[in-house]
């Protein structure tokens, strides 16, 4: 790294109650946010090109280390010249650490206090994780925000199994700190676990800052609980993070969830929700959601939404994006991609301006009165 890498650090543009807004700077670029990171697991957001996502207005997306690691692999990625150059996006990459994927897809998984054995969901081989092969992997891949290694309890685990679990999770997230060591230009991410439990919450966000990370995530959320229950975990959680560095809710969510994250704090946000549902006929719109599936679209002249500026939008009416899904082209897949995550960008693009001219509340309302209930 030469002298002109611009260290890792956030930039606070403004405040609205709770909220922020700012720039988080990288060694690969600067990231506005809030933020919404599309999540590419095995390397590139489905359906995709890099600069299409970019053009989308994303400014870093995610990757998988449990995925990477067992296809193509750490070195292979390495040996072939990093992440970002093997699959095309040249800005920011943030990677999970892999603990959540293996507990979600792994077979036959085995904690203890070293890491995680488990099977490999694509051909059983055996395999192990630990918080410094986990780190490792990372900086294998070149990302440029590394999550430690932790462990996601299952929603409605009791108090002793949860604390039993966070004390693992804060161990483990001691070692990865020290695997990460110091990396100009990128950062290392603790993960405040504690369930749904107040004082778990401080302890482990209190045993972060002790060790000192580059930024702070709260995970174990939205694994099931209802989402006044996340927020109300989001108000007793975020106050014990420090002001200075970014936060990062894991895996939400929702355009709903989103708003409400901003509100109580939080900095980014990752979650398969527009690809994976774009690819499932959902479309996103202020309005609520849209199957395109449904009949009701088969003659509609008109396009998912007459402000959106994507290219679904633009040149395709919803009668045409119906056919698509209902023939399997995988145009579908794209167009409604393409609409999803340029919803999504558009929201933070909106959020960020509400912060920053202190409406962010009035925001809140307006937006959840509007987009409201499911339709079809
Ligand atoms: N993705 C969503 N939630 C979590 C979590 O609690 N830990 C990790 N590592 N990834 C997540
Ligand atoms: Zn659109």
């Amino acid at each position: 790294m030469s002298d002109q890498t611009p260290a890792f650090a956030l930039e606070l543009h403004a405040t609205d109650g709770a909220a922020r807004t700012g720039i988080l700077h990288t060694g690969r670029g600067d990231i506005r946010t809030p933020a919404f990171m599309p999540v590419g697991t095995v390397g590139s957001v489905k359906a995709m090109l890099p600069q299409s996502v970019r053009e989308t207005g994303a400014d870093i997306i995610l990757g998988n280390t449990y995925h990477l690691m067992l296809r193509p692999g750490a070195e292979r990625v390495a040996r072939l010249g990093g992440l970002h150059k093997f699959c095309g996006w040249e800005r920011p990459i943030l990677t999970d650490s892999g603990g959540f994927q293996v507990m979600s897809l792994s077979k036959l998984r085995k904690i203890t206090e070293e890491g995680v054995a488990f099977q490999s969901h694509i051909d059983g081989a055996k395999e192990f994780l630990s918080p410094e092969r986990a780190m490792e992997i990372q900086r294998l891949l070149g990302s440029d925000i590394q999550m430690v290694l932790d462990e996601c309890p299952a929603f409605g685990g009791s108090e002793e199994v949860i604390e039993k679990s966070l004390a693992l999770s804060m161990r483990w997230a001691k070692r990865s700190r020290i695997a990460f060591g110091e990396q100009p230009g990128k950062g290392n991410f603790g993960i405040v676990q504690g369930g749904t439990f107040e004082h778990l919450r401080k302890r482990s966000a209190e045993a972060l800052k002790e060790i000192g990370f580059h930024g702070y995530a709260v995970g174990g959320l939205a694994v099931g609980e209802p989402q006044a229950m996340m927020f109300e975990t989001l108000d007793f959680t975020v106050p014990h993070l420090p002001t200075d560095r970014p936060r990062y809710l894991m895996g939400v969510g929702k355009p709903d969830d989103i708003v409400g994250g901003v509100v109580r704090g939080i900095d980014m946000f990752d979650c398969v929700l527009p690809t994976r549902s774009g690819r499932n006929a959902q479309a996103f719109t202020w309005d609520g959601t849209l199957n395109l599936r449904n009949a009701c679209h088969a003659e509609d002249t008109g396009p998912i939404d007459t402000e959106c500026r994507c290219p679904a939008c633009r040149q395709f009416s919803r009668a045409y994006l119906h056919h698509a899904v209902k023939t399997n082209e995988i145009i579908a897949s794209m167009l409604l991609t393409w609409h999803n995550l340029t919803f999504y960008q558009d929201l933070m693009a909106a959020l960020r301006t509400a912060v920053a001219e202190k409406r962010i509340a009035d925001f809140a309302r307006t937006f959840i009165a509007r987009y409201g209930e499911r339709k079809s």
